[in-house]
């Protein structure tokens, strides 16, 4: 028994739908903990590309269970919306093969409402959110006046809750961000709505996990975004409401810690950031345009452009140390191709130090300057390769030095888009 948590160690979008389907062909269950629709994740199988927010990456293959813990804030709209257009790619998810966990917070249209209105009040200064209304749904979480999923099966609670919510709600937004304010009882009638149709899913996820435990069931944990966007650990604020870092599979799914055996962290070869906020070694010139351009680095969810720059091993190396990782997957390799020179960055040089962590301090992070060891690149298109002793040497000398400096093996290679694009070293399970 092998059960694995599969998270982002930089700022999201590594891969990791990518790698999670691939490892679902041999777990039994895929259940993600945390974040919501702010996630897109992309997969490609057979040629076709399906980009999942909500539902875990292991939705395609039959027969496997996938579970929405309760660590989620679930927009039952975007829900519906992917579970329909499943069904018209010939996937009929039903409640065998897809559960909702109970204790999950619902999304409501004041949190996308907040989002939108806190954004645009704060101007230059915004943190670039994907206006999902995440925050929001994960304050109310905290202040305990938050919607969860059973409530969507007890009418007179969920009106309740709505009518409480939206005196306090419409006063923020109409007294001090300027926006509209909303009505109760469209956004009653709709809720009520869907929740005729989620209902069959909604279960306590956390007794399901543990029943499989039971009969042995290998399951992956699915991360959404990535240990630099976490909200304790990431760099904040320009981070989301939760906790991407591997042990928030525990309270996101009801588990306990014993049962994460393996913690395989998603590295793209080079880095990204969607959004505003800190990227020490982000690249403004030609060579962040053509990783742009051939890493296709366009949001999944909300389609901006990601910003582009060097592996940075300082930001890898922190996520080795918070999420425990015992292995990387290396995601993306093959955009690097063609580069006559790549660099990594393996410290900061703060005022004249070398340092090897990402501080805390916004304006400590904002003077580093990246300390960068220079490698050799190659030209040979790489997207064909299965074993990594067909990898051109350059490659996996590259590959070589990120698993030497960060002291954790690369159980996976990416070489593109497709499930079968893949180099697989070790598989966890
Ligand atoms: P996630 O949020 O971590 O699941 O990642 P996204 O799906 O947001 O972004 C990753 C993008 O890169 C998607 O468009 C994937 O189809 C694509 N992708 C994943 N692995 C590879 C790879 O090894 N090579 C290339 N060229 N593309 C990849
Ligand atoms: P996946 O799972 C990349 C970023 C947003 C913004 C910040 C806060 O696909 O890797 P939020 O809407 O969460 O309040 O936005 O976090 N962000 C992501 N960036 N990938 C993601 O998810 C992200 N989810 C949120 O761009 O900077
Ligand atoms: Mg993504």
């Amino acid at each position: 028994m092998s059960n694995t948590v599969i998270v982002g160690t930089q700022w999201g979008d590594e891969g990791k739908g990518k790698v999670v389907d691939l490892l679902t062909a041999k777990a039994d269950m895929v259940v993600r903990f945390q974040g919501g629709n702010n996630a897109g994740h992309t997969l490609v199988v057979d040629g076709k590309q399906f980009i999942f927010h909500i539902i875990p990456s292991g939705i395609l293959y039959e027969g496997k269970k996938c579970l929405i813990g309760n660590g989620l804030v679930v927009d039952p709209e975007v829900l519906l919306e992917e579970i329909k257009k499943l069904k018209e790619s010939g996937i009929t998810v039903t409640p065998k093969r897809l559960s909702l966990s109970e204790k999950a917070h619902i999304i409501m249209p004041y949190h996308r409402a907040v989002d939108h209105a806190r954004e645009a009040a704060k101007g230059r200064d915004k943190i670039g959110t994907t206006g999902r209304g995440i925050g929001p749904c994960y304050e109310d979480k905290v202040a305990r006046t938050g919607v969860r999923a059973i409530d969507l099966t007890e009418p007179e609670t969920l009106e309740e809750k709505i009518k409480t919510n939206l005196k306090e709600k419409n006063f923020y937004l109409t007294e001090f961000l300027g926006a509209e304010p909303l009505e109760a009882k469209p956004i009653l009638d709709k809720y009520l709505q869907m929740a005729d149709e989620l209902t069959p899913f909604i279960t306590d996820v956390s007794l399901e996990l543990d029943q499989a435990r039971k009969s042995n069931k290998k399951i992956l944990f699915e991360g959404a975004q990535g240990t630099h966007l976490d909200v304790d650990h990431g760099t904040y604020p320009f981070v989301t409401s939760s906790n991407p870092v591997s042990g928030a599979a525990c309270s996101g799914a009801g588990i306990g810690p014993g049962q994460l055996h393996h913690v395989l962290g998603i590295v793209k070869a080079y880095t990204t950031r969607v959004g505003a906020g800190p990227f020490v070694t982000e690249l403004t010139d030609k060579t962040g345009d053509y990783i742009q351009e051939r890493g296709r680095e366009f949001g999944a969810t909300t389609g901006r452009r990601r910003r582009c720059g060097w592996l940075d091993l300082v930001v890898v190396g922190d996520s080795v140390r918070l999420n425990g990782l015992n292995s990387i997957a290396v995601t993306k390799l093959d955009v690097l191709t063609g580069l006559d020179e790549i660099k990594i960055c393996v410290g900061y040089d703060l005022g004249g130090e070398r340092i090897n962590h990402r501080p805390a301090s916004l304006k400590k992070l904002a003077q580093c300057v990246p300390i960068y060891d220079k490698m050799d690149g190659w030209q040979e298109d790489i997207s064909h390769v299965r074993q990594m002793e067909d990898l051109p040497v350059k490659a996996k000398a590259y590959l070589e030095r990120i698993t030497k400096i960060t002291g954790v093996p690369v159980s996976v290679v990416s070489v593109g888009p497709g499930r079968e694009e893949t180099i697989v070293i070790k598989n966890p399970f």
